[in-house]
């Protein structure tokens, strides 16, 4: 149990509210969690966790007793000073962050009383200032997360440092936030309100510029004969570049990175600075999503009426969320081609069904293999490793081609086996 128990409220049981409602409960905190889905709430009622994230449904269970789901603000607002706002900020049509669901959420406050408003959604910097400046006695917390999808608990219970945002008036407030992760003994950025947002949106910049960096370096390295997982390797080990998100492939997606990085550039430009860097960033990974497809033209031909399967739907692997991946754009780009698609994931059919039309979705690997002119590995599922290649697939597939968009199988063992093998920058 914590020193000193803090009663915590979330709103929005999304999948960052829910794995922060669960780890402060873990943590030892009542939580009181509130979304306006009422079949959500009705389902984490009953113990169903309605996401796919590794661990979540165990820690909910387990914490049972100090998570108390509600569809009402009440409850909340009672027993809870700290409210966590972790609705979703979709983007618009435009690239800008679409904040209607926390506008709702702060028109839920009172002011002024004893509550403070913790913002984790991801808002444009100046959010929390305009919020202030409406309501100037609501106090206001910045503490943008820094979750991934798949490894998010791991990330709550360790996570590289913890940014805390606050003026001078809600300083008592900020110091409570604070010290509900001193437990976790990571570095506490304090800061103002702006740069805690600004830190939040620079950084899943500065990670997507990573990625398509060593994109663009891949398809150079095609071009010279250089491998680009040994030139990441020999990258990596300078410390000022580090060895993280340096791995080529089909590009970067997923709910965050995409919108995140237009949201930048967006709020650059709203304000008169053109951002040059991401401006190529997005370009550079809208180009990466399809050039797979030249891979398969390089192979095939033309690739009217042929057979292609896609292993992997979800934008990375331990997710079930399909939401910007690259299989949504290569299956429209093969189908435009006239290309038969057909697709297999271990847990993202569900997902994908309500998305890809025309696509043939598969129960297993092997079945989508069946009869394939070609394989594209889109989502390094670790299952597709193991897969029999040399044995079974090899004998399924009507023509042994493997183009490999996260340079994960075994190049070597496939050339073996016969296959004709296509990477990313190797
Ligand atoms: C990302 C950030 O990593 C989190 O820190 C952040 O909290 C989160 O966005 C968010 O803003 O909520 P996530 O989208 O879950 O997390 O996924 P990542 O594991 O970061 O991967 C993003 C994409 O980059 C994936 O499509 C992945 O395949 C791709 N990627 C990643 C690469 O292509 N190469 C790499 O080397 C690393």
């Amino acid at each position: 149990a914590p020193r000193e128990a803090e009663p915590i409220g979330v709103i929005g049981v999304g999948w960052v509210g829910l794995v922060t409602a669960a780890c402060f409960a873990e943590l030892g905190h009542e939580v009181w969690a509130r979304d306006i889905d009422a079949a959500k709430i009705a389902a984490l009622e009953r113990g169903e966790v309605p996401i796919h994230e590794p661990g979540l449904p165990e820690l909910v269970a387990r914490n049972r007793d100090r998570l108390h789901f509600t569809t009402e603000m009440a409850p909340v607002l009672e027993h809870a000073q700290l409210l966590f706002c972790c609705v979703d900020t979709p983007p618009t049509y435009s690239g800008d962050a679409d904040l209607s669901r926390v506008e709702a959420v702060v028109a839920e406050l009172a002011e002024p009383d004893d509550h403070a408003l913790v913002m984790k959604s991801t808002v444009p910097v100046g959010t929390g200032a305009a919020i202030k400046r409406r309501l100037p006695a609501l106090h206001y917390v910045s503490n943008p997360e820094f979750l991934k999808e798949g490894s998010a608990i791991e990330d709550f219970m360790h996570p590289d440092r913890v940014v805390i945002g606050n003026d001078a008036a809600s300083s008592d407030f900020a110091d409570r936030v604070a010290a509900l992760y001193e437990p976790l003994g990571a570095p506490i950025v304090r800061t103002d309100v702006a740069s805690a947002e600004m830190i939040k949106l620079a950084s899943n910049a500065f990670l997507a510029t990573k990625i398509s960096f060593i994109n663009e370096i891949a398809n150079v390295c095609e071009e010279v004969g250089a491998d680009v997982a040994e030139v990441a390797r020999g990258m990596g080990l300078d410390a000022r570049i580090g060895p993280h998100f340096l791995r080529a492939g089909a590009g970067y997606g997923g709910s965050c990175f995409p919108k995140d990085v237009q949201a930048l550039k967006q709020l650059a430009g709203n304000s008169g600075y053109h951002f040059q860097l991401l401006t190529a960033v997005i370009d550079v990974n809208e180009l990466q999503k399809r050039r797979l497809v030249g891979k398969l033209q390089k192979h095939l031909g033309s690739l009217v009426g042929k057979e292609i399967a896609l292993l992997g739907v979800a934008f990375k692997p331990n997710t079930d969320d399909i939401r910007e991946a690259t299989s949504l754009v290569l299956a429209g780009r093969l189908q435009s081609e006239g290309a038969q698609v057909r697709a297999y994931d271990p847990v993202a059919l569900e997902r994908a069904r309500a998305v890809l039309s025309n696509v043939r979705l598969c129960t297993s690997a092997l079945e989508a293999l069946d009869g394939a002119d070609a394989a594209v590995l889109v989502t390094e599922w670790p299952e597709f490793r193991e897969l029999d290649w040399a044995g079974a697939v090899k004998r399924v597939m009507r023509r042994p081609i493997v183009v490999d968009g996260r340079n994960f199988l075994d190049r070597e063992a496939l050339q073996a086996a016969g296959f004709v093998y296509e990477g990313v920058g190797r």
